[in-house]
């Protein structure tokens, strides 16, 4: 009886080892077939100074053959990527043409808290709402989700996810490839589990630690490969994905340069051999594809050696322009180093259980106040459970921060960005840097999107 026992124990400790084991669901080896062209998101820029905007519901052939029910913005599948500009000021129509009710929330963006489309601004079915802003920000990929309470991951699932370009003066000055769908791309990483039925039935592989799934889509293509010519492509990397993390690389082992984080360019293109992605963060990295002999074939794979994107390198004439060297002036500055913490925050638990500060999310309770263009030191604690816990990223909404140190070290190079959701590992302390711009009530939560519904998310008010 006793070793029966232990046994049990046993087994449930080396499932549970490195994290929690409902992450270790490999993506299928078939994802890397390259069968399909990537699907480019159209590109709209406001009419007028007005971008419309509809969350809608429809069916879309994501797997060859069989129509699986989706939802979309202003079509059936995903969103477009939309491109504003520093200082214009934008007018978002929002139309909820679903049947059930929705926010529109602009992850990234520095927006009053009444536009910024948390669980508070909820759009009945058929309601069409203006929010108004000016872009008050610099250049930066950041996107856009529905955010409603308790339904935020499964219309996520579903396929709400669009992109924001935001450009500046210097974004339009600076040499980097910038031709939309010809050698600047979006890439959206998203795993999905479909049903027999080819289904997209979230609540049918819903796990309360993280949803994922055995098939990947990037721009809701499955089996992607991506056609480019010889010369240097920027890719804008989007993990949209409920709970998967990523780590990129190429290949043949071969260095790409990042350059930007979640809100803007680093301060100097950096040598990377790869990098991870946790839900919610993006990166732009450029990769010199002048370089590459066409006759290998060239893929960004995953830490699993598995094929994610095959490229196709085309022969043809291309720009060999060096890139800009010197991007952004980003800093910590000494102030900020040697502020106070004067918010702490502790992420723990898993499952139903996830909780920050012991206590879950209630839309009624404010868990914190900060004044209007004060910064504070935020420290972020992810403590460890029995089973050694999980990585959780850490979003803010309506701020782009700074990570002023992890586990009291710098930060590293390409981390040196402008952030607006950093990767809290088990056991860490990061420090950030918080500024709020505008005025409003904002959430912060875990980006795994089962964390947030289960209550890993509290209210921070701007006054
Ligand atoms: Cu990307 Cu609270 O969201
Ligand atoms: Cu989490």
């Amino acid at each position: 009886e006793e070793m029966k026992n232990m046994e049990g124990m046993d087994n449930k400790d080396n499932s549970m080892e490195n994290g929690h084991a409902s992450h270790n669901n490999p993506l299928a080896l078939n994802n890397s077939t390259g069968e399909n062209e990537l699907a480019l998101p159209p590109i709209i820029e406001p009419k007028n100074g007005i971008v419309d905007i509809t969350a809608q519901q429809g069916t879309t052939e994501i797997l060859k053959g069989t129509k699986t029910e989706t939802y979309g913005y202003n079509g059936s599948f995903l969103g477009p990527v939309i491109r504003i500009h520093k200082d214009q000021t934008v007018t978002f129509r929002t139309k909820n043409a679903l049947s059930e009710p929705t926010t529109f929330h602009w992850h990234g963006l520095e927006i009053p808290g009444n536009g910024d489309g948390g669980p508070h601004q909820v759009l009945e079915p058929g309601v069409t709402e203006d929010v108004n802003f000016t872009v008050n920000q610099g250049a930066s990929t950041l996107w856009f989700h529905p955010h409603p309470e308790g339904a935020t991951a499964e219309q996520v699932y579903k396929g709400l996810a669009g992109l924001i370009y935001i450009d500046d003066e210097n974004s339009q000055k600076i040499n980097l490839p910038n031709e939309y769908g010809v050698n600047d791309f979006p890439l959206v990483f998203q795993d999905r589990q479909f049903t027999e039925e080819k289904q997209l039935n979230y609540q049918a592989v819903l796990n309360e630690d993280g949803t994922i799934g055995d098939t990947l889509l990037i721009n809701g293509t499955v089996n992607p490969k991506l056609t480019v010519g010889k010369e240097k492509i920027r890719l804008r990397l989007l993990n949209g994905s409920n709970a998967r993390n990523y780590t990129f690389k190429l290949n043949n082992g071969a260095t790409f340069q990042q350059i930007a984080t979640d809100g803007g360019f680093l301060n100097q293109p950096t040598d990377m051999k790869e990098i991870t992605l946790t839900p919610g963060e993006r990166a732009e990295v450029i990769v010199d594809f002048s370089k590459m002999d066409d006759k290998t074939d060239i893929a960004l794979i995953n830490e699993e050696g598995i094929t994610l994107l095959p490229f196709k390198i085309e022969q043809k004439a291309a720009s060999t322009s060096n890139i800009a060297q010197k991007l952004n002036d980003f800093g910590v500055t000494e102030e900020e180093k040697t502020l106070p913490v004067t918010k702490k925050l502790e992420l723990f638990g898993m499952g139903t259980m996830v909780s920050i500060n012991g206590s879950q999310f209630d839309m009624n309770r404010i868990d914190f106040t900060q004044k209007q263009g004060d910064t504070e030191i935020w420290e972020i604690y992810n403590k460890p459970d029995m089973m050694g816990g999980m990585t959780h990223p850490f979003h803010i909404h309506g701020t782009q921060f700074k990570i002023v140190s992890i586990d009291g070290k710098e930060p590293p190079l390409n981390l040196k960005g402008w952030k607006d959701t950093v990767s809290v590992e088990a056991g860490q302390t990061v420090k950030l840097a918080v500024k709020f711009n505008n005025k409003g009530i904002y959430m912060f939560h875990c980006h795994v999107l089962e964390h947030e519904e289960n209550g890993m998310m509290g209210q921070v008010e701007v006054k």
